[in-house]
């Protein structure tokens, strides 16, 4: 099967698999775990706020009938809430298949986790950072799992600013999305080598959506012109949500697909469109960076793992 029309009915059967999907609530997690439930698994959607999620969770039994979810609070702006549902989670779950890092924020204004990251450093990267490192041992009990985070085309204009990540001395919203967006992606592939190196069977990729229409503007920071693009021009050229959902979950599920690649959609500047591999923005291929993030990233949530 071509990649071009890689679709939802192209995921294999995923009976007896166990699943997180973070903001799986909502937006490109909601369809995520709409999909993969579809196809049997057991998905666990991971969200901050369980009344609003609740509500979803509920849509998502009526969508999928008899499809499997758990609803679990999990907040990645606090590194004791990342704690505590990976407690909670290890109580009841032998095993990880996939660990879908999906949850993002986008452009918000000036503000911090509860642990003094900035915000979209802090929720979109060293949450999931955090996460995953202590989830290890539950994907490596799974046979071929994957961790697959959620990047966008913002990393294309991103740099890592390792003289002022927190961006304590200027804080640019669109800025510190970007950062955090290719720190998605040098997370990624710096996991991915480490996995390699230490001989765990876990893989790991990274997918963007193009543009699709989700709430991820909800929470943003914008003028009336930006949130008049947003409601208006962006909601008319965006493609539906269930679709910006094929590249993660064709890097969660599809057996070809590539360890430590990138995917995104397939049409024109991979806006909108199926599933295929993604042009690497440049500043994602320093290694340099890739290693000094996970140090940097180590440091600051206090949690280390597949160190060298
Ligand atoms: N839509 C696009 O065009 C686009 C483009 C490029 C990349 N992306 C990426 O796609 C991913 C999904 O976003 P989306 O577009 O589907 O937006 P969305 O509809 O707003 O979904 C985002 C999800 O993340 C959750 N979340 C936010 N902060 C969280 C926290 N502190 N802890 C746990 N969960 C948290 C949200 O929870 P609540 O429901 O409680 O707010 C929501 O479930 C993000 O990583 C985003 O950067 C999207």
């Amino acid at each position: 099967m071509s990649n071009k029309k890689w679709s939802n009915q192209n995921i294999n059967d995923l009976s007896g698999k166990v699943v997180i999907v973070t903001g799986g609530n909502s937006g490109l997690g909601y369809e995520s775990s709409k999909a993969l439930a579809s196809k049997g698994a057991t998905v666990i959607v991971a969200s901050r706020k369980l009344e609003r999620a609740g509500q979803a969770v509920e849509k998502l039994k009526t969508e999928v009938p008899g499809g499997q979810f758990e609803l679990m609070k999990l907040d990645l702006s606090s590194l004791d809430s990342v704690r505590e549902f990976v407690a909670e989670f290890s109580v009841k779950y032998e095993k990880l298949d996939i660990l879908m890092n999906n949850a993002g924020i986008m452009a918000v204004p000036a503000g911090k986790t509860k642990d003094g990251f900035e915000s979209q450093l802090g929720v979109n990267h060293l949450g999931h950072f955090a996460l995953t490192g202590l989830l290890l041992d539950k994907l490596e009990a799974a046979e071929s799992s994957r961790v697959v985070n959620v990047a966008s085309l913002a990393a294309d204009n991103g740099s890592i600013n390792f003289d002022d990540l927190m961006s304590e001395k200027d804080y640019s919203k669109f800025g510190a999305y970007s950062q955090s967006k290719l720190a998605n992606i040098l997370f990624t592939q710096e996991l991915n080598e480490r996995l390699e190196k230490a001989g765990f069977s876990t893989r790991s990729m990274v997918a963007h959506p193009g543009g699709s229409k989700t709430n991820l503007a909800e929470g943003s920071d914008f003028s009336p012109f930006m949130k008049f693009l947003a409601n208006g021009l962006f909601s008319i050229i965006a493609q539906p949500a269930w679709k910006g959902a094929l590249p993660q979950l064709y890097a969660a599920t599809e057996p070809q697909a590539e360890a430590g690649a990138y995917y995104g959609p397939d049409g024109f500047n991979e806006f909108s469109g199926y599933p295929k591999k993604a042009k690497l923005p440049q500043s994602a291929q320093n290694l340099n960076a890739q290693r000094k993030l996970w140090d940097v990233s180590e440091e600051l949530t206090g949690i280390s793992y597949l160190s060298n």
